[in-house]
């Protein structure tokens, strides 16, 4: 008989600081229920929701109080002692580059891009001059600063109607799930909608409406990445409100998309581009609107898209062919790859 070959060991980090720590402990739940225990080593770190990192009560010793150096002090229990970390958290200090700098300190593997192309998906404001220098189209937008921009300003407000017209939406610029976003429909909404962003981020976006079908493509690779099939969006409500994300029947998702094979095309081949102009790893959900007169706009990227078994990305893949248990033993995979390439750069 022979020996089997060793586990491939995972810290899988959920939880974190941002407003979606929920939705991050349900996708991780989900990811650990589907890494196969014959293969995986799988150890769960739950990060509070004040930022204090927890592993589970069978490793005491490990009680994290979420520095990198006592990361690295820790026991074998540590992050610094598994062969991969997969992030499944959303959000700033998960999504936003910051645990993948921890990472890349660490000299550990992990899922999903690295510290600029995390930053990037993160900030929405940012990422659009990247995408426009690639030629992505993306909403025209006006970028407010707390310490500048007054939301009870009449002459913000003019300036906002004469640029993007109204209804617009209002977005913090580094954020997810839709919190803190509203769409304005006329100057009082839009003085509260800014104040609303602003209480979640001191930069936020005032954008154009973008209309017709909103839809998703995900991605999956690194130097040579595949695009998924292309779903829709249907919310309930009037736009995907984090109810109409989290809430069972409040939209429905529909795959494939109900456009025409041209524009499926077009979708994946710019979802392709922008994996790459973004410069990013492993995987993504890239999120676009096809309007009415044909042009297609990108809304924005996830880097750590939500992650059941049931959400969009995954559901995305399945559709492909891409079983769950398969597209994260990829994506694992693709996380080796990248680490052992670039552990054989110099400096
Ligand atoms: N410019 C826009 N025009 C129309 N709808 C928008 C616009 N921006 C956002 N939305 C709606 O708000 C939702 C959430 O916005 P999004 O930019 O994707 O932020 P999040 O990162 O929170 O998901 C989108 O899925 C879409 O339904
Ligand atoms: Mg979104």
């Amino acid at each position: 008989m022979t020996a089997a070959a060793p586990r491939i060991r995972v810290a899988v980090l959920a939880g974190g600081r941002s407003s979606e720590h929920a939705i991050s402990i349900a996708s991780a739940a989900s990811v650990v229920a589907a890494l196969d225990p014959a293969q995986y080593e799988v150890l769960e770190i739950t990060i509070g929701r004040e930022g204090r990192w927890e592993l589970p009560a069978a490793r005491p010793a490990a009680l994290l109080p979420g520095t990198a150096q006592s990361i690295v002090a820790a026991d074998g229990g540590s992050i610094a002692g598994v062969d991969v970390v997969l992030p499944i958290l959303h959000g700033p200090f998960g999504e936003d580059g910051t645990v993948q700098g921890l990472c890349e300190m660490l000299g550990v593997a992990y899922v999903g891009a690295g510290v600029l192309g995390s930053a990037l998906g993160m900030d929405k404001a940012v990422c659009k001059a990247v995408l426009r220098d690639a030629g992505i189209r993306t909403a025209e937008s006006l970028t407010l600063l707390a310490h500048r921009d007054d939301p009870d300003d009449d002459a913000l407000h003019d300036r906002v109607e004469a640029a993007l017209a109204l209804p617009c939406f209002v977005k913090p610029a580094r954020l997810g799930s839709s919190v803190g976003i509203s769409k304005a429909h006329d100057r009082a909404e839009l003085a509260a909608a800014i104040a609303l962003a602003f209480a979640h981020d001191d930069k936020v976006l005032v954008e154009r409406l973008l209309t017709g079908r909103e839809v998703e493509c995900g991605v999956l690779g690194n130097e040579a990445p595949i695009a998924s099939a292309v779903g829709e969006i249907c919310p309930r409500n009037e736009w995907y409100d984090f109810e109409a994300k989290y809430v069972e029947g409040a939209s429905d998702i529909i795959i494939p998309a109900r456009i025409a094979s041209a524009d499926m095309a077009r979708i994946q081949e710019a979802s392709l581009a922008a994996f790459a102009a973004c410069d990013l790893a492993g995987m993504a959900r890239i999120d676009f609107f096809l309007e009415p007169d044909g042009g297609l706009v990108l809304n924005e990227i996830n880097t750590i898209p939500g992650f059941t078994s049931t959400s969009v990305y995954a559901s995305l893949f399945a559709a492909s062919g891409l079983r769950y248990a398969d597209l994260l033993q990829r994506l694992i995979e693709l996380a080796l790859d990248r680490h052992a390439r670039r552990s054989r750069l110099r400096y």
